[in-house]
């Protein structure tokens, strides 16, 4: 959306999230060429609405500090890099069922490759082999890329591998310190608890066996939720930031993952990418269980991890010597999970 577009409580939130601090009624309506009673009203609306904004006695308004994760188009946008800016339009909604599913739809009708839906909350989010993706607001950024990449459709899970290495230095960049790792095929961990999981979902041109589209949807944990995460996956659910939220920016987090693949995606196939991949590759020499799932029966098979192959496939080895590359391609479902000690 440009400058030009926004409604004027657009335009009063755009102004707050850009200054990072205290702004006085007086100097937003000067700046927006607006009168006063047109901002209070504006910020009316908006708290009405949920937004984190703060009256300040005396000072004005401002975006509340643990709010910092509150996602807008124009926080992000300032971290850009010139070339992500110009692959990229951005748009930022308040709730949506599923990001992946609305640029889905998106896709089916001709929108053009390049468009980043980002949602404060998901009411259905959606993760792999069929599963739900807790997505709460105010402590996530739920976020999908269409694209539209010259690539053969054997070769789509590399969009989520180029994915998985540009979130997880985007998060060491903005956590310096920190460590993330990726656990085959497409979930960061950090402290060996998930803080974000892929999901690339396709769409093939049956006439060139090309990709149409891909829709890359990226899904991280930025703070635990209010009153934690629930029981079924406490046990293995992590944040990037740290519960006080002190710290969390997921606007530059955003931004620093879009600056990243603007430039991965160019190659998604490049065996530079594929190095970073398996340096950050949780899985290695760990045992497993790989599990199989035919017809709606379910097997899990004891393996050790061996690495990443030159596919990007995790190459294992079972009990009985033999060895295999799982991709996620297969018709086979495969899914690998860390072995309880
Ligand atoms: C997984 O962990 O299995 C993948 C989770 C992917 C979640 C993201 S959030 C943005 C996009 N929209 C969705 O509904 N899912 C993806």
């Amino acid at each position: 959306m440009t400058e030009n577009n926004l409604t004027t409580k657009e335009k009063v939130l755009a102004a707050l999230a850009e200054s990072g601090g205290d702004v006085s009624g007086e100097t937003l309506a000067a700046k927006l060429g607006i009168s006063r009673t047109a901002v209070w009203k504006a910020v009316q609306t908006l708290t009405a609405e949920g937004a984190p904004i703060e009256t300040v006695p005396r000072r004005g308004y401002r975006l509340k500090k643990q709010e910092a994760a509150y996602l807008h188009e124009t926080r992000i946008q300032k971290h850009l890099t010139k070339e992500a800016a110009e692959t990229f339009t951005l748009r930022v909604e308040d709730a949506l069922p599923s990001t992946n599913t609305v640029l889905k739809q998106m896709a089916g009708e001709g929108a053009p490759g390049g468009i980043v839906l980002i949602a404060r909350e998901q009411t259905a989010g959606k993760g792999r082999l069929g599963r739900s993706f807790l997505s709460p607001a105010g402590s996530g950024l739920y976020m999908s890329l269409l694209l539209r990449p010259t690539l053969p459709v054997d070769q789509a899970l590399r969009i989520t591998t180029a994915a998985a290495v540009a979130v997880s230095e985007a998060i060491e960049q903005v956590r310096p310190g920190s460590a993330a790792k990726i656990k085959w095929v497409n979930d960061i961990y950090m402290n060996e608890r998930k803080v974000c999981g892929i999901l690339t979902e396709a769409g093939m041109d049956l006439e060139t066996g090309l990709l149409a589209y891909a829709v890359l949807g990226i899904g991280i944990n930025l703070l635990p939720p209010p009153g934690g995460f629930p029981p079924e996956i406490a046990d293995i659910a992590g944040s990037v930031f740290a519960p006080d939220g002190g710290e969390a920016d997921g606007n530059l987090l955003a931004a620093e993952i879009l600056n990243r693949l603007a430039r991965m995606l160019c190659d998604p196939c490049s065996a530079d990418l594929l190095e970073r991949y398996r340096g950050r590759s949780l899985l290695d020499g760990r045992e497993i269980l790989v599990r199989r799932c035919t017809m709606g029966d379910s097997t899990e098979i004891p393996a050790v991890a061996l690495g990443i192959d030159e596919n990007a496939g995790l190459r294992v080895r079972y009990p009985d010597g033999t060895e295999e590359s799982l991709s996620s391609g297969e018709v086979v479902q495969t899914s690998v999970h860390l072995k309880k000690a």
